[in-house]
């Protein structure tokens, strides 16, 4: 990576603002239901910590529209992040108000204060230059640790870095080193597997992958217009009407690049969209027309785990199907295990295939599970993201 992280920079004893991404979900009674991305901050806390800096960490929760509501505040966050720590986090009750001024003033070397929801001012992702300067000035130095929050250029992301120096974190330097790593400087065969319900979220990364990888395999939604690209009906399957052309000129694009693109043989039908439904594994090409494809076939799951054996380096983004349904996570599973089985570099590219490696109690055989969603199918695109250019070079 060619920014400055924290260890290049003096941090002893210093004021530090550090951007971390505490989007964590949250159940009905408020109590954190994957603590991963806590977890994955802590690096950076504990480097902090040992240099006797003075720690004031941000973050957003979830989207509140720009004003305090309880049901986003960071509060169960701060007692998680103490617990894991086993020290004491000060929660602050506001941003910029009365009590983040206190709390950032007592601060002694080797404290961490925790700020209320950035995102509880509009001027937060309005990116105010005004609110940006309030944020700096509770520091000297300026981390962005929020990988998962890179691809917004938000106050507290970008913002703050016109005010004081501004480097990452060992989070921020980790993911890129992993997915920047497996797009400049791949083992081969390298592969990207993408699914999910939508062809639009992926249209960006397959242009992008093409003059990458060696194959793409299409699962998912996504791969019925794909399917009917090719002159297959697909019966009530997800197709998107408006890009199927899109996704016949994505194909010859692959095609004429060397790239082989792999799609479904056979696909699991299911009379409707129900975990209860009446199922079927039928090749693609006898899809019924009443019926719709919910999750990848056997013959599917063999050629596509077969290829994932042959590859020193394999990207997945998206599910192969429905796999919050049993009767539609085979395909999922399936992958997540070749996955873990393989001697390769194996990288999750953050969203649901990172909550599927962790149902299927796969996720500590992956190389990499990123802790960005948006951010990392941002940077699958080939995009800057804005969190990471506002940062010093080295
Ligand atoms: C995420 O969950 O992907 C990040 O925390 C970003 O959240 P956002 O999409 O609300 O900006």
């Amino acid at each position: 990576m060619n920014k400055k992280t924290v260890k290049d920079i003096d941090v002893a004893g210093k004021k530090v603002l550090v951007r971390v991404d505490f989007n964590v979900p949250l159940n009905d009674k408020k109590e954190i239901t994957d603590e991963t991305r806590i977890v994955a901050a802590l690096p950076t806390i504990e480097y902090l910590l040992g240099q006797n800096a003075k720690i004031i960490l941000c973050s957003h929760l979830g989207r509140p529209k720009g004003e305090f509501n309880p049901e986003f505040s960071l509060a169960p966050v701060a007692k998680r992040l103490g617990k894991l720590m086993g020290r004491k986090v000060t929660f602050a009750s506001d941003v910029i108000g009365e009590s983040a001024k206190a709390a950032v003033d007592a601060v002694k070397e080797g404290e961490i204060v925790l700020l209320e929801n950035v995102r509880f001012h509009k001027e937060e992702t309005e990116n105010d230059p005004k609110f940006a300067k309030k944020l700096a000035a509770y520091a000297d130095i300026f981390v962005n640790d929020a990988f998962g929050a890179a691809h917004r250029a938000h106050a507290s992301t970008t913002g703050v870095a016109n005010y004081i120096p501004a480097v990452a974190g060992l989070l921020i330097g980790k993911e890129l080193d992993f997915l920047g790593g497996a797009l400049d400087n791949p083992q081969r065969p390298f592969i990207a597997i993408l699914g999910g319900a939508k062809v639009s979220d992926k249209i960006g990364v397959i242009e992008n992958l093409i003059n990458k990888v060696d194959a793409i395999i299409l699962g998912g939604g996504m791969a019925y217009t794909f399917l009917k690209a090719k002159g297959i009906e697909v019966g009530k399957s997800l197709v998107d009407e408006e890009r199927v052309g899109l996704a016949a000129g994505l194909l010859k694009k692959a095609e004429a690049k060397n790239v082989d693109i792999f799609l479904p043989v056979d696909t699991v039908i299911a009379d409707k969209f129900d975990a209860e439904a009446e199922t079927q594994a039928v090749p693609v090409e006898d899809i019924t027309p009443d019926w719709m494809g919910l999750d990848i076939g056997p013959s599917t799951r063999m050629l596509f785990t077969d290829k994932i054996r042959t590859a020193k380096t394999i990207i997945w983004n998206g599910p192969m199907g429905v796999f919050e349904m049993a009767p539609f996570a085979e395909g999922t599973k399936a992958i997540a295990k070749a996955m873990s089985e393989s001697d390769g570099t194996t990288i999750i590219g953050g969203g649901d295939s990172a909550a599927a490696v962790k149902i299927f109690g796969y996720a500590g055989a992956m190389t990499h599970i990123s802790t960005g969603g948006g951010a990392s199918l941002e940077f699958l695109e080939g995009k800057e993201l804005p969190g990471v250019a506002a940062l010093e070079d080295k």
